[in-house]
């Protein structure tokens, strides 16, 4: 439905079918709300947020302030406002929403009903003037729907609902004419739908705000005569009065339906070419280096076999000395090597742990995605659900650790078994609870209320520390992994060896394919993060991700048959850290777009959107790495429990 032009694709599309049903469908996520005539429809505000900024187009802030933040003085309800109770996820995403004081009434059409009246003195006209120009947009929700903009893409012709309203604008050509109007009054247009044709029952399912700068001399009374509330500088205080209009209008619309116009693909053909352009690319390189990697492998190991029947037959000697000088070069000669202990072990087993958790956890989330359980309309159950994997996960990551730690043969098991748990996301905590400070710091309502934090504390202490726990000691106390081949007593001196298997090489060469795989889908997501715009186009992720996972998985154990081949045995931290160095790629398209598409004004931003992207590329560095490195660890004792060693 969202492809329709998209037209070669839609072949492609019909294979796959998962993007298709992702926005297809989604499971109930919450019970539809029937109001009759006459009931009173409840319009929320959420915090207030910047998107493009009017100049440029480009994201001049991150911070997002409450709707009723002192500077802005909208009009409050009579008994001041009540936050509405909300998710743990969706008040770690930033939304803060709390009552209003707008009178909606299903059916009713009211034009121009007067709210308050403000004052503003200069400081506060100043801050709301730079919030204007930085493109900060108002977010309401009608019955959880957000009251959006109908914009037209030019690039499909549709026409679609954006999330949130501007604050204000500018007059003329230039922002730099200082012409700026604030907003004072709402036409909110919303749509209903009657359940089967029931009058008594009716539904939203649209909700389109239109807002308007009157300046009123006297009372409010909408008209048309009035010119725009213009900001100025100067010491005078300005008088603004707040009006706002309800219109109803009946729709088609059916409440299961009511979120499609809000979910926009923006350049579905660039999304479809650039995913059919990499699978394809991605596939044919996997298959022609697997196809050749196990046909030389398989060369190998009959040579390796047949050497060995040769030297137990004791057939003529020059066959043998002529096949010994093959066997000279070549992986086998690292047998006694390759299951060497790797130093330091612990570190290694803890992160892989850790990868191993947040992969069955992003994997997990992107499926429960795909099947229509985190719909936009249940807010926050994104994060909601990451959290809760996350921790229930704890008992995979301990596991993990504890078993490959085994395997490693370490020996401080206690150490392993507590920092499994805390190591990793006491980095996290630590760096999100700094950036919180500084939002905190700057004002804004997307500092995460500490309340919210010992609630974080509270959970990661009581489910998912013991959970990593019992996993560790589950781990610990299942047989060990034993190598295929014994480890000599004395390690074998490695051979220099060429360029590009050299570690910065290698590691540059390996993480840029697993980036390349997601690059794409990167962009949207990151645009959704910082443009506010709903991400749903979940059944790209899952191609996204079940693409990365295969190259990232195909690149390092190639590169670590080439260490191997090379007679360089330590392939262990190589190929965690060659995988994981598609996370330095990630923070670099990052930065990258920060350059690009962003523009902070202010030095916190800047701190908080580095901070924030270090975060999660420190995130996917462990993912990555984890899958790289067991990878590998599969290939090699795959490749080492086929040949016979005397
Ligand atoms: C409300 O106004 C809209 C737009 O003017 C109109 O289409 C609709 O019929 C009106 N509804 C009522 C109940 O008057």
């Amino acid at each position: 439905m969202y492809f329709r032009d998209a037209a070669p694709a839609a072949l492609f599309a019909a294979l796959l079918a998962a993007p298709q049903l992702a926005s297809a469908f989604y499971l109930p996520g919450v019970a539809p709300t029937s109001y009759k005539p006459g009931d009173r429809v409840p319009l929320n505000v959420n915090s207030i947020k910047p998107v493009a900024a009017l100049q440029d187009y480009r994201l001049h802030s991150v911070i997002s302030y409450d709707y009723y933040h002192p500077a802005f003085q909208f009009c409050q309800p009579k008994d001041g406002p009540e936050y509405v109770s909300e998710s743990l996820g969706s008040i770690l995403f930033g939304d803060r929403i709390m009552t209003s004081p707008f009178e909606l009434y299903m059916g009713k059409n009211e034009t121009c009903k007067p709210l308050c009246k403000a004052t503003y003195p200069e400081k506060m006209r100043e801050f709301v003037i730079e919030r204007i120009e930085q493109g900060y947009s108002l977010n309401w929700l009608v019955d959880g729907l957000p009251a959006g903009q109908k914009i037209q893409d030019d690039l499909t012709g549709t026409t679609f609902y954006s999330p949130g309203f501007m604050l204000g604008g500018f007059l003329g050509e230039d922002i730099e004419d200082e012409e700026i109007f604030f907003n004072n009054h709402y036409e909110i247009w919303i749509e209903y739908h009657e359940v089967s044709g029931d009058p008594n029952q009716l539904r939203v399912v649209g909700v389109v705000v239109q807002p308007g700068s009157k300046d009123y001399p006297g009372e409010a009374d909408c008209g048309d005569n009035h010119g725009p509330v213009l900001f100025k500088s100067g010491e005078k205080d300005q008088e603004v009065q707040f009006s706002y209009s309800v219109y109803w209008k009946k729709s088609d619309t059916a409440w299961a339906t009511r979120w499609d116009k809000y979910l926009h693909v923006f350049d579905p053909k660039i999304h479809w070419f650039w995913l059919i352009d990499t699978a394809i690319i991605v596939v044919i390189l996997v298959l022609t280096v697997m196809s050749i990697l196990v046909r030389t492998l398989k060369k190998d190991i009959t040579r390796y076999n047949r050497l060995d029947q040769i030297n137990l037959d004791d057939l003529s000697g020059t066959s043998a000395l002529e096949d010994g000088v093959q066997e000279d070069s070549g992986w086998k000669l690292v047998h006694g090597d390759v299951f060497r202990t790797p130093s330091r072990p612990l570190l290694l087993s803890v992160l892989l742990g850790n990868g191993a958790q947040l992969f069955v956890m992003t994997g997990t989330t992107i499926v429960f995605a795909l099947l229509g359980f985190l719909s936009p309309s249940n807010r926050g159950s994104l994060g909601t659900i990451m959290i809760l994997l996350y921790t229930l996960l704890g008992f995979v990551g301990g596991y993990a650790s504890a078993r490959v730690y085994k395997a490693l043969q370490g020996e401080q098991w206690k150490l392993n078994i507590a920092l499994t748990p805390l190591l990793v996301p006491g980095i996290v905590f630590s760096a999100f609870f700094l950036l919180d400070i500084f939002l905190w710091a700057k004002g804004s309502s997307g500092a995460v209320p500490f309340t919210t934090m010992l609630v974080i504390i509270g959970i990661w202490f009581v489910i998912s520390i013991p959970l990593s726990v019992a996993g560790s000691w589950l781990g610990f106390r299942s047989r060990q992994i034993e190598a295929p081949v014994r480890t000599n007593q004395i390690p074998r001196q490695i051979p220099p060896c060429t360029t590009y298997l050299k570690p910065i090489p290698s590691m540059l060469i390996v993480g840029l394919l697993p980036f390349g795989a997601i690059f794409v889908e990167l962009y949207f997501i990151m645009s959704s993060i910082w443009f506010s715009r709903i991400y749903y186009m979940f059944g790209f992720l899952f191609l996204c991700y079940g693409l990365m996972i295969v190259v990232c998985a195909a690149v390092t154990v190639l590169m670590t048959y080439f260490l191997l081949c090379s007679e360089n045995y330590n392939w262990q931290w190589r190929s965690f850290l060659a995988a994981g160095t598609s996370g330095v790629y990630i923070f670099l398209n990052c930065l990258l777009y920060l350059v690009t598409k962003v523009k902070l004004a202010t030095m916190a931003g800047t701190v908080l959107y580095i901070g924030y992207s270090a975060l999660i590329s420190f995130l996917f560095f462990i993912l990555a790495g984890s899958i790289g490195y067991f990878a590998s660890w599969w290939f090699v004792r795959k490749i080492y429990s086929s040949i016979k060693i005397d």
